[in-house]
């Protein structure tokens, strides 16, 4: 018998629950090597050939879903303007433990009424389509297309299965294309070669462009 009473992942329960019994088997506890290689592209090691070309200038991002956060201090410590939300509190606090002096930059926000300060440049996208049911996905595509600007990055890891259940949710190839169609144009798609046992070979490192209008 599991210890959880929410079953409904649209809630921000469902994920207080798990966190507050630390059951996080989606958490990697660090930062994904494609993505560290995107945010330091000149330094040894990281290797170009991974994604999309780096970042040239400092980036307004936003973390949706962060969990822990992880990600969080390694893009504020490329120089980008980055804040990371999450609506479950429990999440909170473990983002708000793992990311040290950037703990301010945490916030305890719903994605779909959270208004940021200023335009973003970029969405990082890691573990949190897959966490909410297919049928809102449509309202997912439609706020990440709210919230960028024409040019605007959606970057980040996306989650292929074709499971009926879920957490994870994975996506179909076709129609993740067919309902990111609208809004973006996608610009770099590449296997990953560190997920963690839960996403193994069924993530890909993904770059979406921010199409005009709409
Ligand atoms: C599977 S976890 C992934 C966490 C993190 N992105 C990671 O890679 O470890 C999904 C997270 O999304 C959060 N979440 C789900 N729906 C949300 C919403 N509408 N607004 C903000 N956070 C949400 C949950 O609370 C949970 O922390």
């Amino acid at each position: 018998m599991s210890g959880f009473s929410n079953r409904d992942p649209r809630t921000p329960e469902f994920w207080d629950q798990r966190f507050g019994q630390a059951f996080t088997p989606w958490d990697r506890g660090g930062v994904p090597e494609q993505l560290a290689g995107w945010l330091n592209p000149g330094k040894a090691g990281s290797d170009p050939g991974v994604g999309p070309l780096g970042p040239t200038r400092t980036c307004r991002v936003l973390i949706p879903g962060c969990g822990s956060a992880w990600e969080l201090q390694a893009f504020c410590e490329a120089g980008h303007d980055a804040v990371a939300i999450d609506f479950a509190p429990a999440a909170v606090v473990a983002a708000q433990q793992a990311v040290g002096p950037w703990r301010e930059r945490v916030v305890l926000a719903d994605f779909f009424t959270y208004a940021p300060p200023q335009p973003l440049d970029l969405i990082y996208e890691r573990a949190f389509l897959c966490a909410m049911p297919r049928e809102m996905w449509p309202r997912v595509v439609q706020r990440w297309a709210d919230l960028l600007p024409e040019g605007a990055l959606l970057l980040g890891y996306f989650y292929f299965d074709a499971a009926p259940k879920g957490p994870p949710f994975g996506a179909d190839r076709a129609q993740l294309e067919e309902l990111m169609s609208a809004h973006f144009t996608l610009e770099w798609d590449a296997a990953v070669e560190d997920s963690i046992p839960v996403f193994q070979g069924k993530e890909r490192w993904m770059a979406w462009r921010r199409k005009k209008g709409l």
